[in-house]
């Protein structure tokens, strides 16, 4: 099947940057947020993204591109004409299967439904659907116009058809696609960072040492960016739902650690709140102990 007509849903931390990734490379993007000020913000954020790509010579034209993108809050409309839904909601495992229902009942048969989930078995997502074979992982990383991984996931019924179609686009986007062939929680790369996520939220919790001497410890390494850092540029509300799914699927351990939670509870949700492990109401902040 040629994919040309793609709906994202969810035009937060992932969403608007992944529809950003289809729109430059010439998709008709139909962009989903049940929230108009969460849509703004999105297309607000893609347009900036462009306009520094445009800088450097990398886009054409902004204008160009952005005309690639229509906005939606209603998914019914957003998925009716499309040949690729990915969705790009908060890691909240009811929400994602609500999410699934409805596409499922209003995507054209013909549709793959992919999701970007970066922790919840894809065969569950699967199961609340009549086309589990179309249903797939196509787990982006953040920020998605930037990082070249893309985690194609096969759920038990997932045909490889499918898999190969969503292995070829991710390549046609000038990404590096992998193949997960095993559908279990946090698929691989998240699953290996999980126990790094639970440690580095026990430091915390025990006061072993503070973000600051961790992070300096790793920039020293030459890492782009230090474990708290990243932990604020992804957003505490995705890793606080990470750890909550891990507690049930992987291992109760992960329900103990409390400064994840902490932060959660006081909407400290990193760089998107301004505050996390650290300020950011000035930008990215200086780590210099
Ligand atoms: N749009 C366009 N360009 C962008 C951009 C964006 N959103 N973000 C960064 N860039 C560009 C910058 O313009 C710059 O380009 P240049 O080299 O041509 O000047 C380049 O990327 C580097 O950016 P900066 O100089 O602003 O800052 P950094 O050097 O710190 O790079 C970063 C930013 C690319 C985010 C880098 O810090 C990094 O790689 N961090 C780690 C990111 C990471 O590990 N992501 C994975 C997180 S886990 C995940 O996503 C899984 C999920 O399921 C939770």
């Amino acid at each position: 099947m040629d994919i040309r007509k793609v709906a994202v849903i969810g035009a937060g931390e992932m969403g608007h940057g992944i529809a950003e990734v289809f729109a430059i490379n010439g998709f008709q993007v139909n962009l989903m947020d049940a929230y108009e000020d969460a849509l703004k913000k999105g297309l607000n954020r893609i347009r900036e993204s462009l306009s520094k790509l445009a800088e450097k010579g990398k886009v054409k034209s902004v204008d160009e591109v952005m005309s690639n993108i229509n906005s939606f809050t209603d998914l019914a409309a957003a998925v009716s004409n499309v040949d690729l839904v990915v969705e790009a909601v908060p890691e909240i495992v009811d929400l994602k299967l609500k999410i699934f229902k409805e596409v499922d009942a209003s995507a054209p048969r013909r549709a793959i439904i992919a999701s970007n989930t970066s922790n919840i078995r894809i065969s569950d997502l699967a199961a609340v659907t009549a086309r589990p074979e179309m249903v797939v992982g196509m787990h982006f990383f953040n920020p998605p116009v930037v990082m070249k991984l893309v985690e194609v996931i096969k759920g038990e019924k997932t045909s490889d058809d499918v898999m190969q179609q969503v292995f070829d686009l991710s390549k046609s986007l000038g990404k590096t696609p992998v193949k997960v062939l095993k559908d279990s929680p946090g698929f691989i790369v998240n699953r290996i960072q999980a126990p790094e996520l639970l440690l580095l939220c026990l430091i915390q919790d025990k006061g072993i040492a503070s973000p600051e001497e961790v992070d300096a410890l790793l920039l020293g390494q030459g890492l782009p960016m230090g474990a708290y850092e990243l932990l604020d540029f992804v957003g505490i509300d995705v890793v606080y739902h990470s750890m909550e799914y891990f507690s049930k699927a992987l291992s109760s351990d992960y329900g103990k650690c409390s400064t994840i939670r902490r932060l959660y509870e006081e909407k400290k949700l990193g760089k998107k709140s301004g505050a996390g492990f650290y300020d950011w109401s000035k930008g990215r902040p200086s780590i210099d102990i």
